[in-house]
């Protein structure tokens, strides 16, 4: 797998040995509060997503196209996904703010808040940790929860991404999702400011 990480990421120490798209390549992070308007003007690739938007795999993704249903399936780890705007087809991949993880989920398993913003079971949360804004990069398969490698902070996908256990005191920041095809599109802007609290 080529496993590159935005360029405003720092490298990852064992990106190669991260599963293909099912976990992510960012590492810890540092100086957050990125100026995201500003450097759109300069590159849209860094641009904020859009409502309206695509998600996409990155560019250093085996496949660098947009994320179809058949990709997220049920119940599986989640997939490191991107907003890519439908009419340039830039890729917004290089500002780690934009990363997202998009995972499948029992209909039935959402609350209702969670329901609203899925699609057939697909739910798109910010993956960046609401604590220090590490990559929230690991799956707990039985649970089915978001886990931050950095300090253990566990996030449940079913209900807002709403924190379960570990030093974090916020949600991941949902995105609300829609059909247009096969393409997935956001629907409305993330629910929450994106990273870590200021200091
Ligand atoms: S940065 Fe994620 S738990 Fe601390």
């Amino acid at each position: 797998m080529s496993c590159v990480p935005p360029t405003d990421a720092p490298a990852p120490a064992d990106c190669a040995s991260l599963p293909r798209r099912r976990l992510l390549c960012a590492a810890l992070a540092t100086g957050l509060g990125v100026p995201l308007l500003a450097r759109a003007a300069e590159d849209p690739s860094k641009a904020p997503a859009a409502v309206g938007d695509e998600l996409a795999f990155a560019s250093w993704d085996d496949e660098a196209r947009a994320v179809t249903p058949a990709d997220v399936v049920l119940n599986a780890a989640p997939l490191s996904v991107w907003p890519r705007d439908p009419v340039s087809g830039v890729t917004r991949e290089n500002a780690r703010l934009n990363q997202i993880l998009l995972v499948r989920l029992d209909p039935a398993s959402l609350d209702d808040a969670t329901r609203a913003r899925a699609v057939d079971g697909m739910v798109a949360y910010s993956a960046i940790c609401t604590h220090a804004a590490c990559a929230v990069s690991e799956w707990a398969e039985d649970k089915r929860h978001f886990v931050c490698p950095c300090h253990s902070s566990e996030y449940d996908p079913a209900h807002g991404a709403a924190r379960v256990t570990g030093p974090t005191a916020r949600p991941l920041p949902a995105l609300p999702l829609k059909l247009d095809g096969e393409r997935i599109l956001i629907a409305a802007p993330f629910s929450a400011p994106l990273g870590a609290p200021a200091a």
